[in-house]
């Protein structure tokens, strides 16, 4: 398997993208309707990223325990997906960001697949911000396969991030998180990136995703910042 290219320096930033069901429940509209308004508010969050001195972005958008949602809402995220991929990939390559997606490839429709293949290839060469997108992902299932490939008891911890970093995005390490947000106002990680979680700072909002801006996120990278990381050390002192 070909390696990964380094990704772009940075935080990464990984993103659950939740509550577009409650906030177009609030407004007396179906669920997809509040999905479609979380599609748009992608962009500026995407485009705000880099100034806010984020490398990497792994969006949550849509778990492997999200088939089990009404056949009607699968297939509207789906074609989301699609659509999104479709009208955002031009603009993409042109911002320099490179645009990858997580998760199980062998479920998604031969169309979506097609349109992440083509997507994928069209911002491969994007150095500004590595967008991850994932899509069928779970990080138990992941890990799972992870340690098959791995396929020896005495695999330490770097053979483990490397054989996650194949089974996720095709090659080189698991990228550690260094700020997880979570909007919808749940606090629960939801089996999203759970071994690159293992010293994220947590951010969590009520704010529901549809309403979610770069104002918000600016705000996740302060208070980001104003944390004190210690990885298993003591504080320093001051
Ligand atoms: C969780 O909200 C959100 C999802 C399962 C899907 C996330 C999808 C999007 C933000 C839109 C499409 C994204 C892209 C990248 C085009 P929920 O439905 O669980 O909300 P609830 O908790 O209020 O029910």
């Amino acid at each position: 398997m070909q390696s990964a290219p380094p990704h772009p320096p940075g935080l990464h930033a990984g993103l659950i993208m939740d509550g577009n069901g409650r906030w177009a429940m609030a407004r007396g509209r179906p669920r997809e309707w509040g999905h479609r308004a979380g599609a748009r508010a992608v962009r500026p969050v995407v485009e705000a990223a880099p100034d806010l001195g984020i490398g990497v972005l792994t969006l949550y958008a849509f778990s492997s325990d999200n088939w089990r949602r009404p056949r009607r809402e699968v297939d509207s995220l789906m074609s989301l997906f699609r659509r999104y991929l479709r009208s955002e990939t031009g603009a993409l390559a042109e911002k320099d960001v490179r645009l990858q997606i997580l998760g199980r490839r062998d479920r998604l429709a031969p169309t979506l697949l097609q349109t992440i293949e083509r997507s994928e290839a069209a911002t491969a060469g994007g150095r500004r911000l590595l967008l991850r997108l994932a899509v069928d992902y779970s990080a138990r299932e992941a890990l799972t396969a992870a340690a098959r490939l791995c396929n020896t008891t005495g695999a330490g911890r770097e053979k483990l991030a490397d054989a996650l970093g194949t089974v996720v995005h095709g090659g080189g390490p698991a990228i550690d998180v260094d700020l997880l947000v979570r909007t919808g106002g749940e606090q629960r990680l939801s089996d999203f990136l759970l071994w690159e979680c293992a010293y994220a700072e947590l951010f969590f909002t009520p704010r529901m995703w549809p309403d979610f801006t770069p104002a918000d996120l600016a705000m996740a990278v302060r208070t980001f910042h104003g944390r004190q990381r210690r990885f298993g050390n003591v504080a320093e002192a001051v």
